[in-house]
């Protein structure tokens, strides 16, 4: 939520923050501004709107001089107007400060700081921090700023320029992500990496509470009580190509096409074709550990709960260990009931949301080993965990997850069966033969996309109505909850995800022939059970269309529509029916002009409560 960015060297800096806001726009999108510092003057440009809408405005006249910061917005204390968005600056123009985050102390700052003297213009929680940077300067920024955040409850990540201390940008963050990209005569900072791709690969994390003081030719880290401190500096892998649409129309739809390769880049290494048995090298889970856990718990929130549902289901049937699955905004307010036999999987695209790494701290005090699946090398989660799998998906860019949820999955897979192996739950033949069918799975996803104009007809024809069903079943039955969710966020259609079996207890009332369903119907063990609950559906005159296996006759004639997805073990069936399904949510979005990669309200990495 909310994207910061920084540069101090000696190009313009506009367009540099510019750049790095349109790449963080995925945090937030309700408005935009940047600061920038010379001649010992600040000058702000901010209105309400998308990134593109300040680039309009700086095309009349952008400020000049070679240190400033930026910002887009997810709004959270005040609504997104002109007065709201970032930078803010004190009294005096003097200090500007740059927030992700929530100072939950702000109301009790706020009025201090007014009975001191000070003018308060906008409704934000953030505002009290130039405040109180500026009531707290004695002669230094760094040590402001560090006499400031020993006064903030809540979390923030904060970028900090001043005409009193002009030759440095200050930064510091507690449960907000912030990253110090390094170059030559010039350093960055920003809330993500991909915003710094564009200018280097050299990055060094901040932890919390720490405070970067930065100049062109380097920074100064130091922890809350003034330490210095020796931090690694991260060689990333991935490149600016990588964060840019590449042809296709959005985001969303590139990295669909990337699932391919995706899930190729979680088999390569960790499976040995020629023993078809696994190796997780990248994994420093001892095996002593692996034998030894007697329950799994999975936490995760969004997109990533789904996976961790069809994690169950995997986890369960390949290894016999009993899953729990919570949302770890629900897990971290409950008793926490985990020890030292108990293994917490976590799991996070962006390694950053708030909730899941306060769920990873309260695991982490009850004594439970933790685990993290993440796509991002450096995120707060893959630091703090005790053992990381990379979901290996490269940078996702659309707010509506595609293909980290498949890369989620393929890691689920390939770990349970690498526990399988280890604990003996599977004999040889039985782990040879899923991991078979595994190895074809990319021709078959590429099977699917080619099937894309299907879907895009399909999406012609039923992208006028209001309210959709969508039901699966056993594994599936995530899936199902993954494709409501993929439509209505990013095409504003109500839709709701249900277990087929369910459906009678309450859905069914809601049937009629504006009501359309989508069922997930692969020839698996419960595929008679679902054709059940379709004929069910079908007497209530709705619509129909099914994603089932290739060469299915049965069910054409008992559906109005079907796509057809290949064969395979019915374990791995969701991992080629959720294709379809983010398609499907993407073209009729796409159809109906919505804006796809960056939808209303949401934001990709929420990094607050
Ligand atoms: C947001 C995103 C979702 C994502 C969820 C969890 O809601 O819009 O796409 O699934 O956060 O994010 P994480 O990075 O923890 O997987």
């Amino acid at each position: 939520m909310c994207g910061i960015t920084g540069y101090i060297g000696s190009k313009e800096a506009v367009p540099i923050l510019m750049s790095g806001l349109k790449k963080l726009e995925y945090r937030g999108y309700d408005s935009a501004g940047i600061a920038v510092l010379k001649d010992n003057k600040i000058k702000i440009v901010k209105c309400k709107g998308k990134v593109a809408k300040l680039e309009n405005l700086l095309e009349k006249g952008a400020p000049k001089g070679n240190i400033g910061l930026g910002h887009t917005r997810w709004a959270t204390h005040g609504r997104p107007n002109n007065i709201n968005a970032h930078p803010h600056n004190g009294c005096n123009s003097e200090v500007v400060v740059v927030h992700n985050g929530i100072i939950e102390n702000y109301t009790s700052l706020r009025e201090r700081l007014i009975s001191e003297g000070h003018n308060f213009v906008s409704e934000t929680d953030t505002e009290v921090f130039p405040h109180l940077i500026e009531s707290n300067y004695q002669d230094d920024l760094t040590l402001a700023v560090k006499k400031s955040i020993k006064e903030i409850e809540g979390s923030y990540a904060i970028g900090v320029i001043s005409t009193r201390d002009p030759g440095k940008v200050v930064a510091s963050r507690c449960g907000s992500p912030l990253i110090i990209g390094i170059g030559e005569g010039e350093m960055f900072l920003a809330s993500d990496i991909p915003a710094l791709l564009s200018y280097t690969n050299r990055v060094i994390f901040l932890e919390e509470r720490e405070i970067a003081t930065i100049t062109k030719d380097g920074v100064e880290i130091i922890d809350s009580e003034g330490k210095i401190l020796q931090k690694e500096v991260i060689n990333i892998d991935w490149d600016e190509e990588m964060t840019e649409k590449s042809g296709y129309k959005h985001f969303m739809l590139k990295e669909i096409f990337q699932e391919t390769m995706v899930i190729r880049n979680n088999l390569e290494d960790r499976i040995n074709l020629s023993t078809k048995t696994l190796e997780l090298n990248d994994l420093f889970l001892p095996l002593d550990k692996i034998k030894e856990i007697e329950r799994i718990s999975i936490l995760a929130c969004g997109s990533s709960y789904y996976t961790a549902l069809a994690g169950k289901y995997i986890f369960e049937e390949l290894t016999g260990i009993p899953v729990e699955v919570d949302y770890s905004s629900e897990f971290r307010y409950r008793k926490i009931l985990l020890g030292k036999k108990d293994l917490t999987i976590l799991i996070s695209q962006s390694g950053e949301t708030a909730d899941t790494i306060a769920a990873l701290r309260a695991c982490r005090e009850a004594g439970s080993y933790i685990l993290a699946l993440t796509n991002v090398r450096g995120s707060t989660i893959s630091r703090e965990a005790d053992s990381v799998m990379y979901i290996k998906a490269g940078p996702e860019i659309g707010v509506a997850t595609t293909k980290a949820f498949v890369g989620q999955l393929m890691c689920l897979y390939i770990l349970s069966l690498y526990f399988a192996q280890v604990r003996e739950t599977l004999d040889s033949s039985e782990i040879n033969k899923i991991i078979s069918e595994l190895i074809k799975i990319p021709q078959m996803v590429e099977i699917i996309l080619l099937k894309d104009p299907e879907i895009i007809k399909l999406s012609e024809e039923f992208h006028k109505y209001h309210n959709f069903l969508y039901l699966g079943r056993g594994i599936n039955y995530p899936i199902a909850l993954e494709g409501a969710l993929k439509l209505k966020e990013i095409s504003y259609i109500h839709a709701e995800g249900y277990p087929a079996g369910e459906m009678k207890h309450g859905p069914i009332a809601l049937l009629d022939k504006t009501f359309p369903v989508v069922v997930i119907v692969p020839r698996d063990k419960v595929y008679a059970k679902v054709i059940n609950n379709i004929k069910e559906v079908k007497a209530r005159d709705t619509l129909v269309l099914a994603i089932a296996t290739e060469g299915d006759k049965e069910i054409i004639n008992i559906v109005d529509k079907v796509f057809y997805i290949p064969k395979t073990s019915d374990i791995l069936y969701p991992i080629l029916s959720v294709i379809p399904l983010q398609l499907f949510a993407y073209h009729i979005a796409d159809r109906l002009g919505c804006d796809v990669d960056k939808p209303r309200n949401l934001a990709k990495s929420v990094t607050v409560e």
